[in-house]
C-alpha cells in the first residue's frame, strides 16, 4: 500500500515529533485543524479505500466522503493525537445528515430527536501510518459515551467498505447494502448499520 509522503509530511510536520509507541490521547476538533484534517482525510481515502474499491470508485468516493464543519461547530468532532499530531478523526451527529462533506448533496442539518432517532456517526479517517493502532475503536467510543450522555439509545451511519471491518468489530449490524451514485458515472458502495448505545433500557 503507497502513501503519499509528502503529503503526509505535509499535514502533521515532521514525523519524529510523535514516537509511535506515545499513548494516544483525544480532544475536541478546533476550525484552526481544518488544515490538518482535509489532507488527512485525503490521504486517508487514497491509501485505505483502495483494498476495497477500485481506483474509479476510490476517486469517485470524495464526493460522498470529507469534512462536515458543521460538526466542529456543534463540538461534536473528535481528534486522536499521538504526542501532537493528529492520527485520527471522527464524530457524531445530533442532526440528521447521515454521511458526506460540506460538499455533498443531500444534507439535512435539521436536529434529531434523542428519544425516536438514532445519533449519526460521522466522518472517521485514520491517519494511515496509524492505521489498525486502535485510533478509529477510540473514536467511536468517544460518540458513543457522548452522544447517549444527551440522551441517545442508538447511533446509525453509513459505512465505506474501508470503515464496515471497524464498525462490525464494535457491535455494529448491517441494515442495507446501497450505492451511491456520483457525477462521474461511477457508484460507491455503502452500508447502513446500527447499534443500540447508553445504559439498557
Ligand atoms: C475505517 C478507518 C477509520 C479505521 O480506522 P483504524 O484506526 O485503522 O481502526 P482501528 O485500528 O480502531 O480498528 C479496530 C478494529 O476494526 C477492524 N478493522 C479496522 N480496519 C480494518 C481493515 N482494513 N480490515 C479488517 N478489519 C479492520 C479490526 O477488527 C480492528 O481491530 P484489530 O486491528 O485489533 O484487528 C480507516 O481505515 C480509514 O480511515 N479508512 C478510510 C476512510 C474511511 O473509509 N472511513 C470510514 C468512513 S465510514
Amino acid at each position: 500500500m503507497s502513501v503519499d509522503i509528502a503529503e503526509i509530511g505535509g499535514i502533521v510536520g515532521p514525523a519524529e515529533t510523535c514516537l509511535m509507541t506515545s499513548p494516544l490521547t483525544h480532544r475536541l476538533a478546533r476550525r484552526e485543524d481544518v488544515a490538518t484534517l482535509r489532507p488527512l482525510m485525503a490521504a486517508a481515502i487514497r491509501a485505505l479505500l483502495p483494498q476495497f474499491l477500485p481506483p474509479e470508485a476510490v476517486e469517485a468516493s470524495f464526493e460522498v466522503m470529507g469534512l462536515d464543519t458543521q460538526l466542529i461547530e456543534d463540538d461534536t468532532y473528535f481528534v486522536v493525537l499521538c504526542d501532537r499530531v493528529i492520527a485520527g478523526c471522527g464524530g457524531w451527529s445530533r442532526r440528521a445528515t447521515l454521511f458526506g462533506g460540506d460538499h455533498t448533496l443531500g444534507r439535512d442539518d435539521s436536529l434529531l430527536d434523542p428519544q425516536l432517532d438514532a445519533a449519526r456517526v460521522r466522518a472517521m479517517y485514520t491517519r494511515p501510518d496509524f492505521a489498525r493502532r486502535g485510533v478509529g475503536r477510540r473514536v467511536l467510543e468517544l460518540c458513543e459515551q457522548a452522544a447517549a450522555a444527551e440522551g441517545f439509545r442508538r447511533a446509525q451511519l453509513v459505512a465505506t467498505l474501508a470503515g464496515e471491518p471497524l464498525y462490525r468489530a464494535c457491535g455494529y449490524q448491517e441494515r442495507e447494502r446501497f450505492e451511491a451514485a456520483t457525477s462521474r458515472g461511477v457508484a460507491v458502495a455503502l452500508v447502513r448499520m446500527d447499534k443500540a448505545i447508553g445504559p439498557p433500557s
